[in-house]
């Protein structure tokens, strides 16, 4: 697949722009912060496509990119603490009409940070992938800012911890090193070519 082809196609703040799905979809979630800008642009192998905020909770659209076989979708952010009771119904009514609209989802990218256990957030996520049967992995973000120890203790808490979703593929993933991409790749071509 030709990463290097993606575009950006538009973002969609409100349920009622989403355009209908005519192609494969592959949809990345995670909480704010945790790395889904930069691990978008790094897997797209561009600086700066998706925006890298240091302040969390910018991105409150779905994010459409297109490639040459499928489109990458930016799912907003959530879980940061400063966002008001408004914009929260905002995120949970595009998230559903996302979720809801028919589409061709081959492929859902949790990410999760390293560092942290899932969030409350995190683990509903993962139950209604679960209850709904999407196809999901896990990116493990952040990855080089932990040492081998630390990192084997964390993944083998979070199987546990994870352990009644069944068998999950879980990737580190790094935007600084690049660990993980070629891994995040293989499980996206595999993802489309699926039916
Ligand atoms: P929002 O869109 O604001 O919700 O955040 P996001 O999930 O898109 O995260 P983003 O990619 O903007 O990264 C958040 C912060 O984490 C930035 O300061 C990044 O530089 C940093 N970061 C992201 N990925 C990595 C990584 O793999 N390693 C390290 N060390 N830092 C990272
Ligand atoms: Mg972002």
């Amino acid at each position: 697949m030709k990463y290097e082809s993606a575009v950006f196609e538009r973002s969609f703040g409100t349920s009622a722009q989403l355009p209908p799905s005519d192609m494969p979809e592959i949809a990345f979630s995670g909480r704010s912060n945790v790395g889904k800008s930069s691990l978008l642009n790094k897997l797209l192998n561009r600086k700066s496509l998706a925006r890298v905020s240091s302040v969390p909770g910018k991105t409150v659209t779905v994010n459409f990119f297109r490639l040459d076989e499928c489109r990458f979708v930016d799912l907003p952010g959530y879980g940061y603490a400063k966002v008001n009771a408004k914009e929260k119904q905002r995120w949970a009514e595009l998230m559903e009409a996302y979720f809801s609209s028919g589409r061709q989802i081959k492929l859902v990218i949790q990410l999760i940070d390293t560092r942290r256990s899932p969030t409350e957030d995190d683990l509903q996520m993962l139950d209604f992938m679960s209850y709904n049967s999407l196809p999901f992995a896990i990116a493990l973000t952040k990855a080089d800012k932990r040492n081998r120890t630390e990192r084997k203790k964390r993944e083998e808490t979070l199987f546990a911890e994870l352990k009644h979703y069944g068998e999950i593929p879980v990737i580190p993933f790094s935007a600084l090193s690049g660990e993980g991409v070629t891994e995040l790749k293989k499980a996206i071509e595999e993802a489309i070519l699926r039916n």
